[in-house]
């Protein structure tokens, strides 16, 4: 009987699509998916380091699975990914079970290690890194959906940020050539795929030496070329990189979706610098004012740390002045977590817990306050809905705006993954509620395509 895997995805899209690749490996390989850790003969936990709370849920797991291999002795448990990177050594004290332990892209080796554990009978450890760039060519990616899909662009950061681990887990940025993307993308809309997000550390810092130097901006329009594509998204463009043309491309291709993440951190000067972002508060809002006078009504949202080692109150206060400018569309709110061998470790001057706490709390009511007024203005609008999955309740339906907005209605469950009218008829701060309007004719809905013709999809 073959071996049957189940993959627990933490951490960012970029894991879920690394969980993706590990599928199509291991499925390649022969193996087939269970769909309970506990019929399973491979547990594998793929991490994210980004915060130690992250971390800590990943231990707890480990807690768990040590129990389970002690009903099902042949049970084997992997941990891949960021955290598997940069603390291996702690790992193998909690869970000297562990069968593999793998950094981030390892999706193309996964059976390999999972027979040299089985040869061995010792645990297969690859934590290569820059010495051994990975191949960013992909051969079989398992596609959990078949109407969208995420595609990368390139991996790792050549960035320093203080406080950030992920250039140590992803090593050295990477770009993939264009012209592999662009097949790739080709054979996922030609398979009846509708939504692309593209990923990549800082994707707007992409160049294409082998085309031109083709920049992230011209790369988005060759995507917008693509036959079949609707929505096309992208994460996360840094603040520093981010160009005029890419902007002229966001609003000429009416394909890419009028949304832009563009992570600030904080609102003072002092502390950006002490981040090491590159860049200062008002080169921030000069980017954000271009943004909001272009046409398309482009919506923003961000990432924010509260609490870096040295944050006075007054710089925080910068950074509720930055929230009440910029009028985000929604922001993800972090308080700072010192991570190993970042530079930001030997710094002094930790805000306390408490006081860390109470920033975010008071930043994030003042963000819902903001979303909240957002969202009212919606209350009687008629919108273009991507029906996305069951909403959280179950009963209803969560599709997105092409904005990122998400919006909650009642509706028959084959709507997944199709283009929608809705009325909205109510708000919270991070969605709306809405009416699905029945089309006339069918013309404006797109069938959903058939889920096999998406599965270990090559590129
Ligand atoms: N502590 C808290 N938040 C962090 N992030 C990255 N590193 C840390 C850290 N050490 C946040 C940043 C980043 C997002 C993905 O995670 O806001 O944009
Ligand atoms: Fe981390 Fe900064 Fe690179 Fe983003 S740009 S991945 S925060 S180092």
């Amino acid at each position: 009987m073959a071996m049957r895997y189940y993959i627990e995805t933490f951490g960012c899209q970029m894991n879920d699509l690394d969980s993706e690749k590990m599928a199509g490996n291991l499925q390649h390989g022969g193996m087939e998916p269970a769909d309970d850790p506990s019929n399973a003969d491979l547990v594998i936990l793929n991490t994210c380091a980004v915060r130690e709370k992250a971390v800590q849920k990943v231990y707890a797991r480990l807690g768990e699975l040590k129990r389970l291999k002690a009903r099902k002795p042949e049970l084997l448990v992997g941990v891949v990914g960021c955290m598997a990177q940069l603390e291996a050594e702690r790992i193998f004290k909690k869970a000297p079970y562990l069968g593999i332990l793998a950094g981030p892209q390892k999706g193309h080796v996964l059976s390999e290690l999972v027979t040299r554990n089985r040869t061995t009978q010792t645990a297969a450890v690859d934590l290569r890194r820059d010495d051994d760039p990975e191949p960013l060519e992909t051969p079989y990616i398992l596609r959990s959906s078949p109407w969208r899909a995420s595609v990368t662009i390139s991996e790792g950061c050549d960035r320093q940020c203080a406080y950030c681990v992920v250039p140590l887990t992803r090593g050295k940025e990477r770009v993939r050539e264009s012209a592999a993307i662009i097949k790739e993308i080709e054979s996922l809309a030609a398979g009846g795929c509708i939504e692309i997000l593209l990923l990549g550390q800082t994707v707007n810092s992409y160049r294409d030496r082998t085309a031109g130097n083709l920049t992230f901006a011209g790369l988005l329009e060759r995507i917008s070329k693509i036959d079949g594509l609707k929505r096309i998204r992208f994460m996360s463009p840094h603040p520093r990189d981010f160009s005029d043309e890419l902007l002229e491309v966001m609003v000429s291709c009416p394909q890419v979706c009028n949304h832009i993440h563009l992570p600030v951190q904080s609102g003072s000067d002092r502390i950006l610098r002490a981040m090491r972002r590159g860049y200062t508060r008002g080169h921030y809002l000069d980017t954000i004012r271009k943004i909001r006078n272009a046409p398309g009504d482009i919506s923003i949202s961000t990432d924010i740390i509260v609490g870096y080692p040295g944050e006075s109150a007054e710089d925080f206060q910068s950074t509720l002045s930055l929230l009440d400018e910029v009028q985000y569309d929604s922001a993800f709110s972090f308080k700072y977590s010192p991570r190993p061998d970042t530079a930001a470790l030997g710094l002094h001057d930790e805000v306390p817990e408490e006081e860390k706490s109470r920033r975010l709390e008071i930043l994030q009511e003042r963000q819902k306050r903001i979303q909240s007024g957002k969202n009212a203005e919606y209350l009687g609008r008629t919108v273009e809905v991507l029906v996305e999955d069951r909403a959280r309740s179950r009963v209803r339906l969560a599709g997105r705006m092409r904005n990122n907005r998400i919006v909650n209605f009642d509706g028959p469950e084959d709507l997944i993954g199709r283009i929608v009218q809705a009325e909205i008829t109510g708000f919270s701060p991070n969605s709306l509620k809405g009416i699905w309007i029945r089309p006339e004719t069918d013309g404006e809905v797109h069938p959903v395509p058939d889920l096999a013709g998406c599965t270990a999809s090559t590129n």
